[in-house]
């Protein structure tokens, strides 16, 4: 089955915003990588079961994302600030035959608040559109997690329902919001 969800003649470029530099996953980062990741911040409502990400499954990750680029199966990026990478924006549970895709994103805590996460998704759904067959960008999202529905909504994504007991963070069962973009 062809996998490939990039349109023909699409060449690997960085995605450039005001401030940032949105750069596919490299090996070379897997230090800085598992630096973010100590973030507690990063897992209040995000993240699977335990969040326990040694260097060996974030360098698997990582190379994981590289190999679905060699692929032109995925488009995962890392979100770089003045050379520093503070955060990541990707998309998952991709259905090619349906145009569509989950979407996950993280940012390091210091530097929430300031616009950078509506930056990078504003380019990184432009970027999406433009160069790959996704038509649908899915996001689901704690109901307590008001940072994350606020950059949802600001990037013009609709809630589409109520997921009851979907998700379990840090132990806990909460409900998630299903938002979505269409094309
Ligand atoms: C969600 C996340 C990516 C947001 O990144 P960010 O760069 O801080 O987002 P932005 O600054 O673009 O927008 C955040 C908005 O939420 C607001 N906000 C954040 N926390 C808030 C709160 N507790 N109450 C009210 N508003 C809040 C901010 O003021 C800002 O709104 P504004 O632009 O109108 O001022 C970041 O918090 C994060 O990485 N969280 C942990 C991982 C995560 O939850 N990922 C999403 C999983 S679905």
């Amino acid at each position: 089955m062809d996998e490939k969800i990039f349109n023909k003649g699409y060449k690997y470029k960085p995605v450039k915003t005001k401030r940032l530099l949105l750069i596919k996953p490299d090996i070379k980062y897997k230090e800085e990588l598992y630096k973010l990741y100590e973030d507690k911040n990063l897992w209040i409502y995000n993240g699977s079961g335990d969040n326990k990400n040694s260097r060996k499954i974030v360098e698997k990750q990582i190379l994981r994302k590289v190999d679905a680029w060699k692929k032109r199966k995925g488009a995962s990026f890392f979100i770089t600030y003045e050379n520093k990478l503070i955060g990541s924006i990707d998309i998952f549970t991709i259905i090619k035959d349906f145009k569509r895709c989950d979407l996950g994103f993280m940012l390091h805590s210091s530097y929430w608040n300031k616009g950078f996460m509506s930056e990078a998704i504003k380019a990184y759904i432009h970027f999406l559109f433009k160069n790959t067959c996704i038509k649908r960008i899915a996001a689901e999202v704690c109901t307590k997690n008001i940072g994350s529905i606020k950059v949802l909504e600001k990037s013009k994504f609709k809630k589409e329902g109520l997921l009851k007991k979907s998700a379990i963070y840090n132990g806990k069962v909460y409900d998630n919001y299903l938002y979505a973009l269409l094309k």
